[in-house]
C-alpha cells in the first residue's frame, strides 16, 4: 500500500506531530506492507505565500513560478493509495506551511483528481485548536477529491499521562485498520449535500472564468462535467440533489443581481 504523508511541521519527524504519525503508520505496517512516501510543508519553496497571480487556473498549473518546487508534493499524492495530512495546531488552526501548500494546491479546487482517494487527518497541539485545523483542511482537500476516513486531534502534553497515551494507542489502533480497509474497499463515499453544493459550486467558478483561460473548462469538458450532478459515477442522492440545486440557484440568483448580503458573522 503507497501511503503518503505530508507533514505540516518544522520540527519534522522528530516533532510531536511527526511522532503521532510515526505511531499511525507503525500500526498500519502491522496489518499491511506500507511504502511511505513523504513530504515536509517547510521544506517546499512556495514562497512566502502563493503568488496569487491565478496562473495555475488560467494557464495551468505548470505556469505557477513555483511549479517544479511543488513537484515532490503533487507526486506524492498522486501515487498514493491513500495520504495522511498532518499539522501541528498553530494559533487556533493549521501550521503557515500547510496552509501554503493548501493555497499552492488551490487550482485542485477547480480541476480536482483525488477521488477514490482515501485520507487520514492529524494534528497536535499543546491542548486546542484540532477542530479549526482539521475541519478546514478537511474541507479544503474533499474539495480535491479526497475523502477523509478518519481524523485525530493529539495534545502532545497529555501524552506523558498513562490514560490519555492509552486512549490516543487506542485511537491509532482503531484510525490504522479503517485506513487499511479503506484502500482495500477502495470507491468513493457517497456524496453528501455539502459535496453536491461544492460541486455546483465549482462549476460557477469554472463557468464563469472560461473567458480568462480555457485550461479549468477544457478539463470539465473532457470529463463531461457540465453536465453532470457529480463528479464521479457514485450514486447522487435525490433530496440532496434537489437542496444543492436550490442552493445554486440563490447562489446564482445573489450573483446576477447583486441580491447576495455581505457576511456579516
Ligand atoms: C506558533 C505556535 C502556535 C501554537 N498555537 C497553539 C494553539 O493555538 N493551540 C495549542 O493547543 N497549541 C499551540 N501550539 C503548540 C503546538 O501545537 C504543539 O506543541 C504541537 O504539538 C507541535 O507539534 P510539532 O512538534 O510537530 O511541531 C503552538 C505552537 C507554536 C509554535
Amino acid at each position: 500500500m503507497k501511503v503518503g504523508v505530508v507533514l505540516g511541521t518544522g520540527h519534522g519527524e522528530k516533532g510531536t506531530t511527526g511522532a503521532v504519525v510515526d505511531d499511525l503508520l507503525t500500526r498500519m505496517r502491522q496489518r499491511t506492507d506500507v511504502e511511505l512516501d513523504l513530504v515536509r510543508t517547510d521544506e517546499l519553496t512556495l514562497g512566502p505565500s502563493c503568488p496569487a497571480c491565478l496562473a495555475c487556473m488560467t494557464a495551468g498549473e505548470q505556469a505557477c513560478p513555483n511549479s517544479d518546487n511543488a513537484a515532490p508534493a503533487r507526486a506524492v499524492m498522486d501515487a498514493a493509495d491513500l495520504v495522511i495530512f498532518a499539522t501541528p495546531v498553530h494559533s487556533f488552526t493549521l501550521s503557515a506551511t500547510m496552509k501554503r501548500f493548501v493555497d499552492h494546491f488551490a487550482y485542485l479546487i477547480h480541476r480536482p483528481r483525488y477521488f477514490g482517494t482515501p485520507a487520514v487527518l492529524v494534528s497536535t497541539a499543546a491542548g486546542a485548536g484540532h477542530d479549526a485545523a482539521l475541519g478546514y483542511l478537511k474541507t479544503a482537500i474533499r474539495r480535491w477529491g479526497f475523502h477523509t476516513v478518519a481524523e485525530l486531534g493529539v495534545n502532545g502534553p497529555g501524552l506523558e499521562k498513562a490514560p490519555y497515551r492509552a486512549k490516543v494507542d487506542r485511537a491509532l489502533d482503531e484510525i490504522a485498520s479503517t485506513a487499511v480497509q479503506a484502500v482495500r474497499d477502495g470507491g468513493e463515499p457517497t456524496p453528501t449535500t455539502s459535496d453536491l453544493i461544492g460541486f455546483r459550486v465549482a462549476r460557477l467558478l469554472v463557468e464563469s472564468g472560461r473567458d480568462d483561460g480555457p485550461v479549468d473548462a477544457a478539463y470539465w469538458d473532457e470529463r463531461g462535467w457540465f453536465d453532470a450532478d457529480w463528479f464521479t459515477d457514485a450514486k447522487v442522492p435525490r433530496v440532496a440533489n434537489t437542496v444543492a440545486g436550490f442552493v445554486e440557484g440563490r447562489i446564482r440568483k445573489g450573483i446576477a443581481n447583486g441580491s447576495a448580503k455581505p457576511y456579516r458573522g
